[in-house]
């Protein structure tokens, strides 16, 4: 079947859907790191990724959160509703790590006082540039009541993911969420959008503090696929093979 591609990304390529109004992503096994300085490829990371994310936006689908997801439909697609991307990147942190330690100085593994929310600026051609709320307004990238329903939904997430995954024996020690205004007839939502997976969170494991996420890519730990693995079995959605890409999709059961 031929598609119409729509958008390729770094890590995804987005399809027109079989319905109005639908999407379709693909998850590649592409990584990159420094806004594109550092490329690779993590062999069946598309297939994770897509299986992780399935499993915590339904998750997240169960206590309210609402998202774009609709249905994984084979390996590496999933379909999602069709919504507008807001052009910000919301970092929650729990733990010091990444940018936050290096800007600020702060030992990376330091608990903060408190969830810390940052916003940053979707442009490749700008790296991703840290703004504030007053950016935000200025410019109408999102509007303040867009982010009356953005932050306590990300607090939100950040409460039940920080739970959840503590379940299965690692922390959650920040991650990245983007949100898309769904439409409706004249309502508009905001929901949850995007991804969320090892690519786009940090999780260390709760007794050896070992990095379990695309830090191991970031800084060439080793053991990234095992990684990746790891994750998707403590959440209990492993696949029995992972299919390469390129090769024939596989369907849901
Ligand atoms: P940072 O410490 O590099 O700012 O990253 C904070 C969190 O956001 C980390 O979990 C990785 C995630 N992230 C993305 O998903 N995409 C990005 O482009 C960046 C810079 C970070």
């Amino acid at each position: 079947m031929r598609r119409r591609r729509i958008y390729e990304g770094k890590a995804k390529v987005l399809f027109e859907g079989p319905q109005p109004g639908t999407i379709v992503q693909y998850f590649k096994d592409d990584a990159t790191a420094f806004n594109n300085q550092k490329r690779g490829t993590i062999t069946g990371k598309g297939v994770l990724n897509n299986s992780i994310s399935e499993y915590l936006m339904l998750r997240l689908e169960a206590i309210g959160v609402p998202t774009h997801f609709v249905r994984r439909l084979n390996m590496r697609e999933q379909l999602v509703r069709e919504v507008e991307i807001i052009p910000i990147e919301v970092v929650v942190r729990n733990v010091a790590a990444g940018s936050i330690s290096k800007r600020l100085g702060i030992e990376e593994g330091t608990t903060l006082p408190r969830p810390i929310l940052e916003y940053y600026y979707k442009k490749d051609e700008l790296g991703d540039p840290m703004v504030s709320e007053e950016h935000i307004a200025a410019f109408g990238w999102a509007s303040s009541m867009d982010l009356d329903d953005m932050v306590p939904l990300a607090l939100r997430v950040n409460d039940f993911l920080t739970g959840l995954f503590l379940g299965v024996g690692l922390r959650l020690i920040d991650f990245k969420l983007e949100f898309g205004r769904l439409w409706e007839e004249d309502e508009m939502r905001i929901v949850l959008a995007d991804e969320i997976s090892p690519d786009s969170c940090r999780l260390w494991d709760v007794k050896t503090n070992e990095k379990m996420d695309k830090d191991r890519f970031r800084h060439d730990l080793g053991k990234v696929e095992e990684a990746y693995q790891e994750v998707a079995r403590r959440l209990g959605v492993l696949p029995d093979s992972i299919p390469a890409e390129g090769s024939r999709p596989m369907l849901v059961q």
